[in-house]
């Protein structure tokens, strides 16, 4: 499938300079690098992200730029490049985030030559959080044990669901016994923070095996759960699926219907929410690399596709990693475009993100028309305000869009 075309924005000089007055913001929030890896075994069906199976980079004979070989070379040299544009500033890296695509395709020791590259460019920050995203049939109980010692100190696992059935609409290949078997390995490896993604609203999923995949991954005993209603992608060959009629949308009162029995249980279990679809065992096992983005500060997106956000200055690098490899061979930044954030644009980015977090909203982020929809909305019982944030009811996080529109009138 080719991959979506990327944003139009204003160009970036080649070298990837920014503009002096986001340069200085850098080091005011917390700074973190997404290292993006492209790769996978095979294409999910549902899944539109920037990822490429052998096959689409043209099997073994690929552009050299395009190989998994070579690919934490490039992943590098974007590294050192950040170094370059960001400047001397002594500012210490909190979080680093493999994700993909599916990291852990590529050998444990190609990872922790890239954390070893991010600690002596920037300098890790003591007690740096450092997550791999990873496929249950991806990694061996050996791997795990190289990736620990390489430096990763978080892992999550793509779990999706334990019901045979839903895997297979979903077009997954692991085993759903090799999660149990995974988890077991990355503790007895190290890992102190170990996650699990789960999706819920795959068509032909009753509430019955929602409620299984839950009781499995609960019995793993995860630090954090991440859980994410199906989400039907233009272009991919779920929605075919969908627009054929071979399969159902999913469906709202259904994925309400999960959502409340996915809170209520891990609630039970002793995972509280932190963010609409992230659950965690206590504030020291919240996601702090995605906490990052959700507050608006700034990190630096590693590889093709990935995005940037520096002191207002997003940008996005360009997609291919054949495209991507040569940029940064010809000595040039391998973003594509960019967008100076006006204050308007950031403020309601952030109404966007923070009113889904526990800790919730400020409520100085909202506008006149705002803040006098929040009696309202606290009376419908959807949020819970003190005079300076609001956060959402169980209720709410049903219907956190809506929140939104009335927040952003
Ligand atoms: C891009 S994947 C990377 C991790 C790994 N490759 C995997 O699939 O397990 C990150 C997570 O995004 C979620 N995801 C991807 N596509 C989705 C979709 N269309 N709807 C909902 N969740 C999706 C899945 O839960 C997945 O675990
Ligand atoms: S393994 Fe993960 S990244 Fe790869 S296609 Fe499937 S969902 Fe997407």
């Amino acid at each position: 499938m080719p991959p979506s075309a990327l944003p139009d924005g204003e160009p970036v000089p080649d070298d990837g300079s920014l503009p002096p007055e986001a340069l200085a913001q850098w080091g005011e929030r917390p700074f973190g690098l997404y290292v993006h890896v492209p790769f996978c075994t095979v294409r999910c069906g549902y899944c539109d992200f920037n990822t490429y199976t052998l096959e689409e980079l043209g099997g073994a004979g690929a552009a050299p730029g395009a190989s998994r070989a070579t690919y934490a070379e490039a992943a590098i040299a974007e590294v050192r490049r950040a170094r370059a544009v960001l400047g001397e500033r002594d500012v210490p890296v909190s979080t680093v985030f493999f994700g993909g695509g599916t990291p852990t395709l590529l050998p444990a020791g190609d990872l922790a030559a890239v954390v070893a590259a991010i600690d002596a460019e920037f300098g890790l920050a003591p007690g740096a959080e450092v997550t791999t995203e990873s496929n249950p049939d991806s990694v061996t109980a050996a791997d795990l044990a190289e990736l620990r010692e390489g430096g990763i100190t978080r892992i999550s696992f793509g779990m999706q669901s334990a019901v045979g059935h839903v895997l297979h609409t979903l077009e997954r290949t692991h085993d759903p016994r090799r999660v149990p078997a995974v988890v077991e390995w990355a503790r007895a490896a190290g890992f102190e923070q170990v996650s699990l993604d789960l999706i819920y609203g795959t068509p032909g999923e009753s509430l019955e095996d929602w409620g299984t995949s839950l009781d499995a991954a609960l019995a793993c005993e995860p630090d954090h759960l991440s859980a994410y209603a199906l989400i039907v992608e233009a272009g991919t060959a779920l929605a075919r699926q969908v627009r054929r009629g071979d399969v159902a949308m999913p469906d709202d009162d259904d994925l309400a219907d999960k959502y409340l029995l996915a809170d209520e249980r891990l609630a039970a279990a002793g995972l509280g929410w932190y963010e609409v679809s992230n659950w965690a065992r206590d504030e020291a096992s919240r996601c702090r690399h995605n906490m990052l983005y959700w507050t608006g500060a700034d990190w630096w997106g590693v590889g093709p596709g990935a995005h940037s956000h520096v002191g207002g200055v997003r940008w996005w690098n360009v997609k291919h990693p054949a495209a991507y490899a040569d940029r940064l061979a010809a000595g040039r930044s391998p973003a594509h475009a960019r967008e100076v954030l006006d204050p308007e644009t950031r403020r309601v980015e952030q109404v966007l993100l923070e009113v889904r977090l526990r800790d919730g909203l400020a409520l100085d982020a909202l506008d006149g028309a705002g803040r006098s929809a929040v009696p309202d909305l606290a009376q419908r019982g959807l949020v819970e305000a003190d005079p300076h944030r609001l956060v959402l009811t169980r209720a709410g996080r049903l219907l956190a869009d809506a929140v939104v529109r009335d927040l952003l009138p």
